[in-house]
């Protein structure tokens, strides 16, 4: 029997499989983010085995110290870990595991409903009729964008990103572009993509771009004053993965002086703070980073968090544990 530290409320099938598999579990009792301070006391009241972390929990080099030797596994429920801290990780022996694939339709259906909404105007036409402002049928009332026909470019061509193509091409009759680090002919057949090999010659030929890549060194303003320039004035912007991967002064300049026409986003450069300017605008959609908020999608990154963690206490390799960063 081990202790897991669970760090906020998480679907049950997770906290029943650890409990399952014999362990004890404690979970915070303030089901919000921890503070920093919050997080170390919590780890350190007692002498945990396993922790399984959120997305908007900092595992910071400083913190798994402090949690002790004996922790084994950071068992992060989110398939993104820029949260933890994986050159620590990977000196101080932690595991460290994420959830991917069981996340992917859901985030991939939430990216395709937010280009629908930012394009065909869905959240500006639901407020219009909740002001009362409909008053007749007009030929030329909140015009939107056509879809079918038009070219979607995929910046990052993981899961998601493969996903969101299949859906746009096959169901919408969307073009495929894609830019990646790397070239996968067989997505390429799939879906009748074109690979571009760099950023800068796929932005203009796209009529909405939609970014998939992890938060990097190198991804972190990928989109800036530059990139936006080189996208159509018509074009549209949607992001599912990482705020900071957008320079949000940026965007909002962007927008209102109509160099891209809309941007509809899941995550933001702030979180959970909109940068100054964002929620003024009317070509812009938000949700509070719910693209994986499914019942099915969030209990199964529950149990694939918790399967980790009972894998690594058992003795067994993390089914999903992350690689570690090669030396510099
Ligand atoms: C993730 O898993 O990284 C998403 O951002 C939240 O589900």
């Amino acid at each position: 029997m081990a202790n897991v530290y669970i760090t906020r409320k998480i679907p049950a099938a997770g906290v029943d499989a650890l409990i399952a598999a014999g362990h004890r579990v404690d979970s915070s009792v303030k089901d919000r983010v921890l503070s920093p301070d919050e997080l170390t006391s919590a780890l350190t009241a007692k002498q945990y085995d396993a922790v399984l972390c959120l997305l908007t929990d900092k595992i910071t080099a400083e913190l798994m110290e402090a949690a002790g030797p004996q922790v084994k596994i950071y068992a992060n429920y989110a398939v993104g870990y820029d949260n933890i801290d994986m050159k620590a990780a990977k000196k101080l022996g932690k595991i460290v595991s994420n959830t991917p694939g069981v996340l992917t339709d859901a985030v991939a259906e939430h990216t395709v409903t937010l280009a629908l909404a930012i394009m065909r105007r869905i959240v500006e036409s639901d407020a219009f009729m909740r002001a009362g402002s409909y008053t007749a049928w007009a030929p030329e009332l909140l015009l939107g964008s056509a879809v079918r026909g038009k070219t979607v470019g995929i910046v990052g061509l993981g899961r998601i990103g493969s996903r969101v193509a299949e859906i746009l091409h096959h169901g919408f009759g969307m073009h495929v572009v894609y830019f990646d680090v790397q070239q996968n002919e067989e997505f390429e057949k799939s879906v009748n993509a074109t690979f571009y090999k760099n950023l800068a010659e796929l932005l203009p030929v796209c009529d909405l771009v939609s970014i998939h890549v992890p938060l990097l060194p190198a991804t972190t303003h990928l989109f800036s004053d530059t990139q936006f320039a080189l996208m159509k004035r018509t074009a549209y912007l949607v992001n599912t993965s990482r705020g900071p991967v957008i320079d949000e002064h940026a965007l909002v300049r962007a927008l209102s002086k109509g160099v891209i026409t809309g941007a509809a986003l899941d995550v933001f450069e702030r979180e959970p703070v909109l940068t100054e300017g964002l929620g003024a605008l009317q070509n812009v959609v938000v949700t509070p980073h719910t693209a994986s908020a499914t019942v099915e999608a969030r209990a199964e990154m529950a149990l694939m968090a918790a399967r980790n963690i009972i894998a690594v206490l058992s003795g067994a390799p993390a089914p999903q544990q992350v690689p570690y960063p090669p030396e510099a």
